[in-house]
């Protein structure tokens, strides 16, 4: 699993990401907010999933990376929330809850690790089945536009640090995208340098992603059954347009009242 060996720079990767700070409160006010179970697919470090626990959430957490859902342990463990979370290992489309939920989130373009239509689909019914009747299912992809395409296949400096034995370290990435098949391969490498910059050591650890037009997301949730509350540009909540930095989809299982 690509998450087992991209756990490692999960935390600096985040801590760099316009998107991923700008989700974390809407995510969180979601969950603080949901009555009933709530439970994120693709938990990863917890790092959304622990801060609606520090505000008394419990959050039932799936992910298929074991080494992402040691790392959520033990942040939840520092944090003294671990008891509020129940983590689960799993596919987004094979996943059991010990309950129907109130609430299923997949956050941070998450069901792109899903590279095919099919496969998304498959997801998104599993998810329509694990909720209760009445339960939202929130997730977020990229609204990707030519412009947005051409920035991911730039090489990009993320970010310089410090590691643990004193060594820095840099953070590089760029993708290898195929847009006609909407799927990219975002490769990261990570260069270990001596106190005279000279390089000690150099990772890579790819990932494989892809996306979904508005049309085609709209569809498999109308497929699944859900009806659609809102489709939002962004994690203010600002309508979606063609400009706009996300897709970020409310949906119900059963019809808004
Ligand atoms: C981009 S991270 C998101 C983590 C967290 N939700 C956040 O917002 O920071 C994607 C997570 O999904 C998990 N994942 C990827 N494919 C998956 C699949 N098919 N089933 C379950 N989890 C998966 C990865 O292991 C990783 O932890």
């Amino acid at each position: 699993m690509e998450y087992d060996r991209f756990a490692e720079i999960y935390g600096v990767w985040t801590d760099t990401a316009v998107s991923a700070q700008a989700n974390l409160g809407f995510y969180r006010d979601a969950y603080t907010s949901a009555s009933g179970v709530v439970a994120e697919l693709g938990i990863g470090d917890g790092r959304i999933a622990i801060e609606a626990a520090r505000l008394g959430r419990n959050i039932v957490g799936v992910d298929l990376s074991p080494v992402m859902l040691e790392r959520c342990r033990e942040r939840a463990r520092e944090a003294g929330v671990l008891e509020r979370l129940t983590l689960l290992q799993g596919d987004f489309r094979g996943f059991t809850l010990p309950e129907p939920a109130a609430l299923i989130s997949l956050p941070y373009h998450s069901l792109g690790h899903l590279t095919t239509l099919d496969a998304k689909r498959e997801a998104v019914r599993h998810v329509f089945s694990q909720l209760a009747p009445g339960g939202r299912f929130i997730f977020d992809d990229f609204q990707m536009t030519p412009t947005r395409l051409e920035s991911f296949r730039q090489v990009q400096l993320r970010a310089s640090f410090p590691a643990p034995d004193g060594t820095e370290r840099l953070l590089w990435v760029t993708s290898l995208v195929d847009a006609g098949a909407q799927t990219m391969r975002v490769v990261t490498w990570e260069d270990a340098l001596d106190g005279n910059g000279v390089l000690q050591e150099r990772r890579y650890r790819p990932l494989s992603l892809s996306w979904l037009t508005p049309v085609q997301a709209q569809a498999l949730l109308e497929d699944a059954g859900f009806t659609i509350e809102a489709c939002y540009g962004d994690f203010s909540r600002a309508p979606f347009g063609e400009d706009a930095p996300e897709q970020v989809w409310v949906a119900r299982k059963g019809t808004i009242s």
